[in-house]
């Protein structure tokens, strides 16, 4: 196909695309030049039909844990589908979803011996909050500042960013944040006895990359437990051996009462989404014969999500996943404190397993700062956005910073990552802040961003 052709297409798809369903999006990703076609994504690699070869080090906000299209899981997927077996019946005992169930309930332990299935992070963070009134009778939810949890209306309103709630409201009521990491704002809160869940990420991931400190979650359990709360951790993004071991919640030596998994756990190619809970929150929903269908979803427990879940799961313990992404993580994590230590625009290179972040801060020196202040006055994010624009369009890597913390570039690739491929990174990044710390070309380059902003 010509280069010609090739633009064409990309101009027609992209047109049909922003006609039909989203022109803003299509504007963003043009003013960012990120707009490309990806034409074959494998492992860690996207190639673009422009023959670009873009390495991912977003995973999709964690999706993408086995890599791209892994050739175990399309197979499994193929399989299922040429069985012609029961899909959607709707009026069946779904024998998929109950082995599902019974691997992930194993892997998770302590209280988690039940799972409800979902298609979505967002449906399962709605579920947890119905489960959770349900068993409690209490109807407020506790969240943490700065979270994310998904932008149904439930969910949304456990989010306290202005950004995404906007517009929205009025979301749900008696729901409220408070500090993440503060045990004393928890504590006010869970004293009232309104609050049906705590509901928590353990490492905050859009909030940018915030690890709590040692002891946080556990008494923060402990406090739930006391006030009669639920505590309820959002593991959307940290599940799925994101940080080295099946939950994160293993690292902190906790027992949640419910975990909510979507994202990774169906390999990145169906929607998927599970809230494993224990038995009594469970039989709370489901209490009588009468209320044995009162919260279902008709895609849940599907056998393309389940099927896709279950070879997620060979492969991510097949292949020794988990212990890849302690070992990769570490290496990286290295990798780039040593590379980026010397600017005074890097804070802190942070995470666990291959959750890493790494926050910028602004300059001090005043030829920095003029641009740095300018240029944010424009958009908060402008800079981080131009680190990711660089890291993409001139070293092929692909990123975002967080979505509630835009100092803070996420570091998330597949967790299939090979050592070559982060060195590189770490290069490319090593690169994009020498040309941030120098007035030059990183703050023109911010400037012709912000013209062509207004302009289109
Ligand atoms: C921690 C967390 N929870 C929930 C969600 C919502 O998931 P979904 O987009 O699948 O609805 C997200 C999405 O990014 C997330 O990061």
């Amino acid at each position: 196909m010509s280069t010609a052709t090739q633009f064409a297409e990309l101009q027609s798809g992209s047109e049909r695309y922003a006609a039909r369903v989203n022109p803003q999006w299509v504007r963003l990703l043009e003013l960012l030049e990120m707009n490309v076609r990806y034409e074959r994504c494998t492992g860690a690699e996207l190639l673009t039909s422009e023959g670009k070869r873009v390495v991912d080090f977003l995973s999709g906000y964690c999706v993408h844990n086995v890599g791209h299209n892994h050739p175990y899981v399309v197979r499994a997927l193929q399989e299922e589908l040429q069985r012609s077996g029961p899909a959607m019946i709707q009026t069946h005992v779904a024998d998929l979803a109950g082995e599902l169930a019974d691997r992930l309930c194993q892997r998770a332990g302590g209280r988690l011996r039940r799972a409800f299935f979902a298609s979505s992070g967002s449906e399962g963070v709605e579920a947890s909050i119905k489960f959770a009134r349900a068993y409690t009778r209490r109807a407020g939810i506790l969240a943490a500042d700065h979270a994310f949890h998904g932008l149904t209306c439930g969910a949304l309103s456990l989010m306290s960013d202005d950004f995404w709630r906007q517009g929205f409201g009025p979301l749900l009521p008696e729901t409220k944040t408070v500090p993440f990491g503060s045990l004393d704002a928890l504590e006010r809160e869970l004293k009232s006895k309104k609050f049906a869940a705590y509901i928590v990420e353990p490492i905050q991931s859009e909030a940018g990359v915030c690890v709590p400190a040692a002891g946080y979650l556990r008494d923060a359990q402990a406090l739930c437990r006391r006030y009669g709360t639920l505590f309820v951790l959002d593991e959307v993004q940290t599940g799925m051996y994101r940080t080295g071991r099946f939950l994160a919640a293993h690292h902190f030596d906790v027992e949640p009462d419910m975990v909510i998994l979507a994202k990774a756990l169906s390999g990145g190619l169906v929607p998927v989404g599970a809230v494993l809970m224990s038995e009594e929150i469970c039989d709370s929903v489901y209490s009588s014969l009468p209320r044995a269908f009162v919260h279902t979803s008709t895609f849940s427990e599907n056998s393309l999500a389940m099927r896709a879940g279950l070879a997620t799961l060979d492969v991510l313990e097949n292949d020794n996943l988990g212990r890849r992404s302690m070992e990769a993580g570490e290496y990286l994590g290295n990798r780039l404190r040593a590379a980026l230590g010397e600017f005074e625009m890097v804070k802190e290179v942070r995470g666990v397993g291959l959750l890493m972040g790494i926050e910028f801060q602004a300059p001090k020196q005043l030829r920095l700062r003029l641009p740095y202040e300018a240029f944010g006055a424009v958009h908060a994010g402008m800079f981080g956005q131009i680190v990711v624009m660089r890291l993409f369009r001139d070293f092929g890597f692909l990123t975002q910073v967080c979505g509630n913390n835009f100092m803070v570039l996420k570091v998330a690739p597949p967790l299939v990552i090979q050592d070559a491929e982060m060195d590189a990174f770490v290069g490319a990044v090593q690169r994009v802040v020498e040309l941030a710390n120098s007035p030059g070309a990183f703050w023109s380059e911010a400037l012709g961003l912000a013209r062509r902003a207004f302009r289109s």
